[in-house]
């Protein structure tokens, strides 16, 4: 598995491990300021997970954990994540997301190409991406598998890219893959740059909560185990070559998203009560997304697949969480979770 360390691949290999006793991952993650591995200590106590800290852009690494471990899967998670990062500065964007994803077909290409037999006719190539490939809808309809690609971000666009050399790779040199597209996730452990642990983080410390443009704006909401067990059916049932769509059928203005957050706050953390008194609307992030809305119709058929969580729920157990977790939170916002590299990796933390 790439990316393991950040927000959902350290839920997948908690609640995979966890739920299969006698699976076995290697994680394969450069550690950017988005990988944690504090997110990774409940999974690290089973003995099941081998940590490499590798680039996924250096091939000669990939090549060699691959020879060294044989796999029969590849999950691909590791990309960078945020879209206000890719407007920022792209740079990071298309090296990991693009010639990273590149990198890593064609290792896998290779290792694959190298085995024979059920071990090769077993072995799958999962690759996990987004809904915002897709681009905006306006006020109705929602993606299906088969809407166009329309990316309206450089994160998206690159996204998109590493999606079609995934189905290219399979067209091209029959890669077995899967790829899934899945719409926004929420939950334990995600970086506090993201909307909802952004929030959450700022209204606990009575910091402004910056709501862009007129928070009119639509995301459909997915609890992060929903996702995860998502991915375990996809990666084990999933007919190669296909996509699926994954999301929570819980779209939410992102005014009433910050508007629950606050109400559940005033009641599990009442200093500073009420909360709303600190939304305040900041500039529109240029080329905005005005809403997303996935049709999950294909994944609940095929694989029987559905979310567990109501947003209701999954946001009332998030507040929680972070208001539990202070150990987590103080280091990341500190900068001390980077020491952990340090102590691992005798480097001098980034
Ligand atoms: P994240 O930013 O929390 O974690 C990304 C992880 O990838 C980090 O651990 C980071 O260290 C690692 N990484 C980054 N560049 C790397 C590189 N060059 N080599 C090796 N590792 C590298 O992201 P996330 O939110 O957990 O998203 C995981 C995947 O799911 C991404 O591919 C993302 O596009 C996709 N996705 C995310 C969401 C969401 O709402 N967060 C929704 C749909 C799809
Ligand atoms: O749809 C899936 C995507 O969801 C994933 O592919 C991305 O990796 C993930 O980051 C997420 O992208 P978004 O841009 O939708 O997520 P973000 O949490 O950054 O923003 C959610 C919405 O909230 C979006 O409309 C922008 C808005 N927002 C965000 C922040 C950080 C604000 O209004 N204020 C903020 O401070």
């Amino acid at each position: 598995m790439t990316g393991g360390a950040g927000f959902i691949g350290s839920c997948v290999i908690r609640t995979w491990l966890a739920d299969s006793p006698s699976l076995q991952i290697v994680c394969v993650d450069k550690l950017t300021y988005a990988g944690n591995l504090a997110s990774l200590a409940p999974a690290q106590a089973t003995n099941r997970l081998v940590f490499r800290r590798e680039d996924i852009c250096n091939r000669a690494a990939l090549d060699a954990i691959l020879a060294e471990f044989r796999p029969g899967a590849i999950v691909h998670l590791a990309a960078e994540s945020h879209v206000d990062r890719s407007i920022h500065g792209p740079d990071d964007f298309v090296q990991t997301n693009l010639v990273g994803t590149f990198a890593l077909l064609e290792a896998a290409r290779g290792y694959w190409q190298s085995l024979t037999g059920a071990e090769r006719d077993a072995f799958r190539f999962h690759h996990v991406s987004t809904d915002e490939v897709f681009g905006t809808l306006g006020e109705g309809g929602r993606f299906t598998e088969d809407t166009a690609y329309a990316p309206n971000s450089p994160y998206s666009a690159s996204k998109a890219g590493s999606d079609h050399m995934v189905r290219a790779w399979h067209h091209t040199y029959g890669l077995p893959v899967v790829t899934s597209n899945c719409s926004n996730n929420y939950g334990p452990y995600q970086f506090p740059e993201k909307l909802i642990p952004l929030m959450i983080l700022n209204a606990i410390a009575g910091k402004q909560l910056p709501v862009y443009g007129d928070g009119g704006n639509v995301r459909d909401w997915l609890y992060v185990d929903d996702h995860a067990r998502a991915l375990k059916l996809v990666l084990e049932r999933g007919k190669l070559g296909e996509t699926y769509n994954i999301g929570g059928n819980a779209e939410r203005k992102n005014i009433d998203v910050v508007k629950s957050l606050c109400r559940i706050l005033d009641e599990l953390h009442p200093q500073g009560a009420p909360h709303d008194r600190l939304i305040t609307f900041v500039k529109d992030r240029p080329g905005h997304d005005r809403r997303y809305a996935i049709d999950s119709s294909k994944i609940e058929r095929e694989l029987g697949w559905r979310p567990a969580e109501s947003f209701e729920s999954g946001l009332r157990k998030t507040v929680q969480w972070y208001l539990d977790n202070a150990a987590w939170l103080e280091g990341v916002q500190s900068g001390d979770y980077r020491k952990w590299i340090a102590l691992n990796y005798k480097e001098r933390a980034a």
